[in-house]
C-alpha cells in the first residue's frame, strides 16, 4: 500500500461529496454494471461490498438481496452512502467501517456473495493476497472483483490509476491469488486494457466422491 489506511481514508472523505459526480468514465460505469450483473444475489443472500464508497454497488444490489453489508475505511464516503440509502428508502443495508483484511462482519453473519469495485487496487500484491484469503475464509459462494488491473503492460499515462497512490496488479497475479485461496475463475471481463471484472466461485468444500 503506497499510502496508509488513514491517508486513503482522509483522501476519500475529502472528495466524498463530489465523488458520484466525478465517476463519469465509460469504463467505471461498465465495471459497475458488470459487477452488479455477475453478483446476481438471490432474495435469501447476504452480500458484502468491500470498499463500498458511496454505495454504488451496495445500493444497486440491495433490492435483490436479503441484506447488504457495506464496508469502507472512509467515514465521509460511508456518510454519503447512508444518506443515499435513506433518500431512496433502502433499509436492508448497513454501512460501517471495515477494511479488506478486517471487514468487520459480525461472527454470526453468513456471507453468500462478496463484491468489490474499484477499491482493491489500493493494496499491495501481498496485501491483496491476504485480503483474498480473508474473503475466502468468509466462505461466500462467489466473489466478484471489478477493478483497475493490467491485462497488458502497465501504462502510468492512462487515466485509470495514479502511481503515487494506486497499486494495481496484473490479471495473472489476481487469478493466481484467487485460485490459491480456493476459488475457481468462471468469468474474466476486460473492460479496458487496465480495467476488468473477475468472477470467482468457491470450489465445493470437502467434495463428494464422483464416479
Ligand atoms: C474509487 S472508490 C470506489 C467506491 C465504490 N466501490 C464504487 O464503485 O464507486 C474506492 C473506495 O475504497 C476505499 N478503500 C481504500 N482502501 C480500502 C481498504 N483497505 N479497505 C476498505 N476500503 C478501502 C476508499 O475509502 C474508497 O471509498
Amino acid at each position: 500500500m503506497k499510502k496508509t489506511i488513514e491517508e486513503h481514508a482522509a483522501r476519500f472523505s475529502e472528495v466524498a461529496p463530489e465523488y458520484d459526480e466525478s465517476q463519469d468514465s465509460e469504463e467505471y460505469r461498465a465495471c459497475v454494471s458488470l459487477v452488479v450483473h455477475y453478483a446476481d444475489p438471490s432474495p435469501d443472500d447476504v452480500v458484502l461490498d468491500l470498499g463500498t464508497g458511496t454505495g454504488a454497488i451496495a445500493l444497486a444490489l440491495a433490492p435483490d438481496a436479503k441484506h447488504v453489508v457495506g464496508r469502507d475505511i472512509s467515514e465521509g464516503m460511508l456518510e454519503q452512502a447512508r444518506t443515499k440509502a435513506a433518500e431512496v428508502g433502502i433499509e436492508n443495508v448497513d454501512f460501517d467501517i471495515g477494511r479488506f483484511r478486517e471487514p468487520n462482519v459480525p461472527a454470526d453473519r453468513e456471507i453468500d456473495v462478496v463484491v468489490s469495485n474499484f477499491a482493491m487496487h489500493h493494496l499491495s500484491d501481498d496485501e491483496k493476497r491476504e485480503a483474498i484469503q480473508v474473503i475466502a475464509d468468509l466462505e461466500p459462494r462467489r466473489f466478484v472483483l471489478g477493478d483497475v488491473m493490467f491485462f497488458g503492460e502497465p501504462d502510468p499515462d492512462e487515466p485509470f490509476y495514479t502511481p503515487e497512490v494506486d497499486d494495481p496488479s496484473t490479471v495473472g497475479f489476481l487469478a493466481d491469488a484467487l485460485t490459491d485461496a480456493g476459488f475457481v475463475l468462471t468469468a474474466v471481463e476486460s473492460v479496458h486494457e487496465q480495467v476488468g471484472v473477475l468472477v470467482a466461485e468457491r470450489a465445493p468444500l470437502g467434495g463428494e466422491e464422483t464416479q
